[in-house]
């Protein structure tokens, strides 16, 4: 089995040296893997969450206040000043803003009857999962429209393009990001600056683990939910890890993908373009 850790190398070229990235929801999940890739490929990152603990540990293992490359902060997304001032620290920190990376997200309350959501839990998901990208993107630009240059990735999702495999909240929501990807590419390839989003298939972290259905779940959390996905992916032999979409994120982040905006990065092994009902292949 091929794992995100044994396709690495150590020895890679720093591919983000002297950029300046921002990342939301950077203290766990994917987003503390984003944290740690764009660190260890040389960039100044700046990370936000509601999370302070965790926040502070990762920071600590990366260096602490010895390495002046990494600054955490808290952040709720949701709160536009705190989005303001997130974007304002990275600049007087770190000098400028060339990445900006929209991670935080909340998947919501399961839920399988429209009848039985709640008008709120709708609006809450859609302050993270919508809002709180579109001050993202809207607090970036204003540092990247005069530098004419940046690069902004918001993590959708395979709910980004199909429906059916989770909550309504949550499958809008990650279209919303995607018609916002889009729309904003639009406005901001006049000056240079790439709009993108990464759309993963099912990673094992705390918000997947808690769609995983009742009779799926093992005592092992990340066995079942691996035995639940793997069952459903389209490729097999791979188990999908928060790295693989770290370094989906990273792509696009760094000189590799210059001429590419306004696209959405599937990271989902052929998951959202094969319908496997008809099952002609297996
Ligand atoms: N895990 C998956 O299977 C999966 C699949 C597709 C897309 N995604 C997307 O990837 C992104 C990261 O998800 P994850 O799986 O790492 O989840 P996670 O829950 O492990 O991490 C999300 C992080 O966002 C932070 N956060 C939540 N609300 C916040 C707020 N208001 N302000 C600041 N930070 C906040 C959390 O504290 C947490 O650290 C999300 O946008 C999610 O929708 C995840």
């Amino acid at each position: 089995m091929a794992t995100a850790e044994s396709s690495s190398s150590s020895l890679v070229p720093q591919r983000l040296l002297g950029k300046v990235a921002l990342v939301t929801g950077g203290a766990s999940g994917i987003g503390e893997a984003i944290v740690r890739l764009f660190h260890r490929h040389g960039a100044k990152v700046c990370f936000v969450d509601v999370q302070d603990e965790l926040g502070r540990c990762l920071h600590e293992d990366l260096g602490g206040n010895d390495d002046s490359n990494t600054f955490y902060s808290h952040c709720d997304v949701t709160v536009e000043d705190d989005v303001r001032r997130a974007v304002d620290v990275t600049v007087s920190k770190f000098g400028t803003l060339d990445i900006m990376v929209n991670n935080a997200g909340i998947s919501g309350t399961p839920s399988s009857d429209i009848r039985s959501v709640d008008v709120s839990e709708f609006e809450k998901v859609f302050n993270i999962n919508v809002k709180a990208v579109f001050m993202g993107m809207k607090y970036a630009a204003s540092v990247m429209i005069p530098n004419k240059q940046g690069s902004i990735i918001s993590l959708a999702s395979v709910g980004s393009v199909i429906g059916g495999i989770g909550p309504h909240h949550y499958i809008s929501s990650k279209h919303a990001v995607l018609g916002l990807t889009r729309s904003v590419a639009a406005e901001l390839g006049q000056y240079g600056i790439r709009v993108n989003c990464v759309s993963p298939y099912a990673v094992p972290t705390s918000l997947a683990f808690a769609h995983l259905h009742e009779e799926e779940r093992t005592e092992d959390v990340i066995t079942g939910f691996r035995q639940f996905t793997g069952k459903n992916a389209n490729l097999q032999g791979v188990d999908l890890e928060v790295e693989d979409v770290a370094n989906a994120v990273l792509f696009l982040a760094s000189n590799e993908a210059r001429y590419i905006s306004g696209d959405n990065l599937l990271v989902d092994g052929g998951f959202s373009c094969v319908n496997h009902s008809l099952r002609v292949f297996r």
